[in-house]
C-alpha cells in the first residue's frame, strides 16, 4: 500500500471507529452530540491517528488497541480545537473552511461538547481492557495524557499563546509555547505506541519522540505560515494587541524566508531520525512520507 492509500484507509478507519463510538452515546437528539460530532468530523487530517497507525505497524500492535488510544488522541485534540477558536481564545469563525462550532452550535455548546470531549478521550482509554495491557501501563498512559493535555502540556501552552500576543518573547519562549501546545500531545501520541515496543531507555524510543517533536514543530509551523501568508495572524493579532507587541509566532518574529528555512530544518532533522531508525532495521518508510505530508508544500 503507498502512502496516499494508506492515509485515505486509516483516516477512513478512525472516522467509523470514532462514529461508532459516538453513535453509542447518550442524547444522539440533542445539540451537545451534534456539536460533538461537528467537532470531530468536520475535515481534521486525521495525523495523530494516522502517527499511530504507523507506529501499529511498525511495533505490530493489535489494530484494535490502536484505534482505541488514537481514539483517544483524536478526542482530546478536538476538544482544543473547538475551544480555541471560542471568542475568549482564538474567536475564530471558521476552521477548515467552515464556521468553528461556537459559530454553528453557541458558546455554551461548544464549551461543554469540548468538556465531553475532553472526558471522553480518558473514558475511552479506561475502556481498554485487552490482555495486552496492564492496569499499571494504562494509569501510566493516563498519567501522561493528563499531563500532556493539562497543565504540562496542550492547556499551558494555549495559555503561553495567548500572553505572547501582549508581550515581547524570545524564539526560545516561542519554541518552548509550540512545545506544550502542540508537540506535547503528538508526544504522547507517539509514548502510548512505544509502550507496546521497549522501554524508556532503550536507544530508539528517544529516536522515534526526536522524529515526532520535529513533525510537531513542523506541523504548528506550518499552519503559522498559511495564516500568516492568508494574514489571519497578523490581523487578528493587531486587532487584539496595539503596538507593542513582537509577536507570538515564527512568521511574526522571524518573517516569511526565515520560518521556511526552519521548517526545511526540521524535516532535513526529521529524516535524520529515521536515518538512525532504519540503521535498527525498523522500516521507516511511512514515517518518511507522513514527514514529507506534514512539512512540504507549495511555496
Ligand atoms: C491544527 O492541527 C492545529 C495545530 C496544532 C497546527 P491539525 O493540522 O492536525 O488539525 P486538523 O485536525 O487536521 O484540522
Ligand atoms: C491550535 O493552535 C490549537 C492547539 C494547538 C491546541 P492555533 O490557534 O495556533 O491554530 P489554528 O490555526 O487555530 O488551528
Ligand atoms: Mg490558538
Ligand atoms: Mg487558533
Amino acid at each position: 500500500m503507498d502512502f496516499s492509500e494508506f492515509l485515505k484507509d486509516k483516516q477512513n478507519r478512525i472516522d467509523r471507529f470514532i462514529l461508532n463510538f459516538l453513535e453509542n452515546l447518550p442524547f444522539q437528539d440533542t445539540l451537545l452530540l451534534g456539536a460533538i460530532k461537528y467537532g470531530v468530523f468536520s475535515g481534521g487530517k486525521r495525523i495523530r491517528p494516522v502517527l499511530m497507525y504507523i507506529l501499529g505497524e511498525i511495533f505490530k500492535i493489535h489494530i484494535s488497541i490502536t484505534d482505541h488510544l488514537a481514539s483517544s488522541i483524536e478526542f482530546m485534540h478536538s476538544y482544543s480545537l473547538i475551544h480555541d477558536d471560542l471568542p475568549a481564545l482564538d474567536h475564530d469563525e471558521f476552521r477548515r473552511n467552515k464556521l468553528s462550532c461556537y459559530k454553528k452550535f453557541g458558546e455554551s455548546t461548544a464549551i461543554l461538547a469540548g468538556n465531553a470531549l475532553q472526558c471522553l478521550s480518558f473514558n475511552i482509554l479506561a475502556r481498554l481492557h485487552l490482555k495486552e495491557i496492564s492496569d499499571s501501563k494504562k494509569v501510566n498512559m493516563i498519567l501522561n495524557l493528563s499531563n500532556s493535555s493539562g497543565i504540562l502540556g496542550m492547556c499551558a501552552g494555549q495559555f503561553f499563546d495567548l500572553e505572547f500576543k501582549r508581550k515581547s518573547v524570545t524564539l526560545n519562549e516561542l519554541e518552548r509555547m509550540y512545545w506544550y501546545k502542540t508537540g506535547s500531545l503528538i508526544d504522547v501520541a507517539v509514548r502510548f505506541m512505544l509502550t507496546f515496543c521497549c522501554q524508556e531507555n532503550d536507544k530508539i524510543f528517544s529516536t522515534f519522540l526526536q522524529y515526532s517533536k520535529n513533525i510537531s514543530f513542523a506541523l504548528q509551523l506550518r499552519d503559522d505560515i498559511i495564516d500568516f501568508k492568508n494574514d489571519k495572524t497578523r490581523i487578528d493579532f493587531y486587532r487584539r494587541s496595539g503596538e507593542n507587541c513582537v509577536g507570538n509566532t515564527f512568521p511574526l518574529i522571524l518573517g516569511l524566508h526565515k520560518s521556511k528555512e526552519k521548517l526545511e530544518e526540521l524535516y532535513k532533522n526529521a529524516l535524520l531520525c529515521l536515518k538512525t531508525l532504519s540503521d535498527e532495521y525498523i522500516d521507516v518508510k511511512l514515517l518518511a512520507e507522513l514527514a514529507h505530508y506534514v512539512i512540504i508544500f507549495d511555496k
